[in-house]
């Protein structure tokens, strides 16, 4: 495998997943692992993200200069790389031209390994406020741009390999090449990494480690879990139990088509149990307008169901839980950032069930390669393309106080934004999109009488990481569409408005 080595910069996990796309396994660490840990895991190839430090900086974050010393190739990308020119004796100092974005770049000498390939002149993604002004020792200039001198530097003898831009960004042309001809040819993998061979293998780890033994889920509907339902389903059949709670805050139709997939009529045989708890979540919610409250009460009452359920089950020897790579990786990286929203299923061990252990199968893949064991599986395509649904459902998509009528008028004008952005042959639906339930009332009129109803928001956005997300460009007539159905169609709601704001400073959800 090859390690990514990670000094907080934004696109670490994207550069462990262009890695994955080269068909070779890859982990993050933090840059706090110890050289010992990483010598032990003998990795191919080692990559160092960028950052938002400057290397030179007292208390910055740094790595001892014997990772270079290891024999193992070591390619370090923006704050990776001038970190490997400072270690090594070369100088970083602040750029007198900051270079952000699409940069032309020239390749200089005769870089046949790590620049295979690549044109003479190239556009590169680059973000950066510090530059190389002098390499270290033993190394050359591979890459040049209008501003920065350095913008690529080899040492071929020893397979070190410093790139001030960022190959893993899409915008850089032929990143994809640079980090194929690092990891493949560079660092001699085989290249054998393939989401059919995961399967076969894992579900022959987990019928050896299962054995006879029973498996509890709780199965939300989501991608992750619906693809370890179907994981476990081939793995071990009827020793599986799948608990699905319907809250009553999913979207329109959601629970029954999750009960026609992992269901009796579905095509998976296991134990399948739907409990219909709405009235239950209805009355919790009652009278509570406060979205962590809310998320609280959710969250709570949800444990409260599902216990309930497992104690009817009985002592189970596994619980499974639907945990993906970047959860590992940012619960990892945990105390650094602030909890802007209480994201209840991420995080703690559940305490409330009888169970030996816990199974994560799906602990070392990331989401695009989830999908593709979800499609290996058979399961549907608009399951297994689902786009993000939070954990509290509609109740945060609600404003204020969570009603069944609420729920009805934000599931039902949902329902139709969805169906139009479907049917309007956009060239890529958003990333994210749903219609939300502001709290306010606005007077309207409609044939002649004066209305006094809801409004509802619509919200679309482009993101890759949902850290950042900017409001989708619909074109306008799609929209227009929308609303007019919406208010035509869903009884209670007089106007439609569409959420310009971008994260940050707003989030993608408005509570
Ligand atoms: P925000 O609103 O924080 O959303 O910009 C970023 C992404 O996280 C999802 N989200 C949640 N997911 N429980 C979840 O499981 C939550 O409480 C929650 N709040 C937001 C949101 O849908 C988006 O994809």
């Amino acid at each position: 495998k090859v390690i990514v080595i990670d000094f907080g910069g934004q696109y670490n996990q994207l550069v462990a997943r262009r890695v994955r796309e080269c068909n070779v396994y890859c982990e993050i660490y933090s840059y706090r692992t110890p050289l010992e840990q990483i010598k032990e895991m003998n990795p191919k190839g080692i990559i160092l993200t960028g950052g938002p430090n400057s290397c030179y900086e007292e208390g910055a974050p740094t790595y001892t200069k014997e990772l270079f010393e290891l024999g193992i190739p070591v390619l370090g990308l923006c704050y990776g790389a001038q970190l490997m020119m400072h270690v090594l004796g070369g100088k970083v100092e602040k750029a007198p031209v900051r270079e952000y974005g699409k940069t032309e770049t020239f390749i200089d000498g005769a870089s046949d390994t790590l620049f295979a390939g690549v044109e003479k002149s190239t556009i590169v993604w680059m973000s950066h406020f510090d530059y190389i002004s002098k390499v270290a020792p033993g190394f050359e200039i591979i890459a040049h741009t209008a501003d920065c001198p350095v913008a690529a530097s080899a040492c071929e003898a020893k397979k070190l390999y410093a790139i001030q831009f960022h190959p893993e960004v899409l915008h850089t042309v032929q990143g994809k090449d640079i980090l194929f001809n690092f990891v493949r040819n560079i660092c001699g993998t085989a290249g054998t990494w393939r989401m059919d061979s995961f399967v076969e293998q894992t579900i022959g780890e987990i019928r050896e480690r299962v054995g006879s033994g029973k498996v509890l889920l709780a199965l939300s509907g989501g991608v992750d879990s619906s693809v370890l339902a179907a994981l476990l389903a081939k793995a071990i059949g009827k020793q599986l139990t799948c608990v699905f709670v319907d809250h009553g805050l999913l979207r329109k139709n959601e629970g029954d088509e999750v009960e026609g997939v992992f269901g009796p009529a579905g095509s998976f045989d296991i134990n399948f149990i739907r409990v219909n708890a709405a009235d239950r979540y209805y009355a919790k919610l009652a009278g509570v307008e406060e979205p962590e409250q809310k998320r609280k009460i959710i969250g709570e009452e949800f444990i409260r169901v599902f216990e309930e359920e497992a104690k009817k089950i009985g002592t189970v020897d596994f619980l499974a839980q639907g945990t993906i790579y970047p959860d590992v990786v940012e619960s990892g990286l945990g105390g650094e950032s602030v909890v802007i929203k209480s994201h209840h299923n991420v995080g703690g061990l559940p305490d409330y069930v009888d169970f030996k252990e816990i199974i994560e199968p799906l602990r070392n893949l990331f989401k695009d390669e989830v999908r593709k064991v979800g499609l290996e599986l058979g399961l549907p395509e608009y399951l297994v393309f689902r786009q993000p649904f939070p954990g509290p459902g509609l109740g945060i998509r609600i404003i204020g106080e969570v009603t069944a009528e609420k729920v009805r008028i934000v599931q039902d004008a949902d329902y139709i934004y969805r169906t139009e952005l479907a049917e309007a042959g956009l060239e890529k639906l958003p990333d994210q999109y749903f219609a939300a339930l502001s709290n306010m009332r606005s007077v309207g009129v409609m044939g002649d009488e004066r209305t006094y109803d809801y409004a509802v928001v619509l919200r679309a956005v482009e993101t890759v990481d949902f850290m950042t997300a900017e409001a989708s460009e619909i074109p306008f007539e799609v929209l227009q569409r929308v609303m007019s159905r919406i208010i035509n169609e869903v009884k209670g709601v007089n106007r439609v408005m569409y959420d310009l704001t971008s994260k940050p400073p707003g989030t993608v959800e408005l509570e």
